[in-house]
């Protein structure tokens, strides 16, 4: 799945951020599909998990540093998706690695960015007028 105009939060280094996750998803899968992937597989997690956990961190600073409405449901939802992350990453540990498992993953990871940017994200378009993250407008 590719970054679109319609997930613009209008914050640009959220907005690379974004561009990334997705970039970073498209990349995996190529490799997967490509059977490859397996060995460097738990790379691929970690640098997920770090990745969101920053721009997680970024994104959470910014709602509330400007007030935004749905500062809480963000950061509830990051949890959700930290969660989804961590189960991947313990049934790698306890069952190794599966393809389509990972496959899955992939899909489940462009389906939560696509919703959640949308829905959530994106109301930051609202409250930041000058594209700074971290001084009220
Ligand atoms: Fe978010
Ligand atoms: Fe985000």
């Amino acid at each position: 799945m590719k970054w679109t105009e319609e997930h613009a939060t209008g914050v640009p280094v959220v907005d690379d951020q974004h561009r990334a996750l997705f970039a970073f998803s498209e990349e995996l899968r190529d490799v997967l599909e490509n059977d490859a992937g397996e060995k460097t597989y738990d790379l691929s997690l970690d640098f997920l998990k770090t990745y969101a956990e920053v721009h997680f961190g970024i994104e959470e600073k910014c709602m509330l540093a400007h007030l935004c409405p749905v500062a809480g449901r963000n950061r509830k939802e990051h949890g959700a998706f930290t969660r989804m992350i961590a189960e991947e990453e313990a049934l790698f540990r306890s069952q190794g690695f599966d393809r389509q498992r990972a496959l899955e993953l992939t899909d489940r990871i462009d389906q939560w960015l696509d919703s959640h940017i949308r829905r959530i994200d994106t109301q930051l378009r609202d409250v930041v007028t000058d594209g700074d993250v971290a001084s009220r407008s």
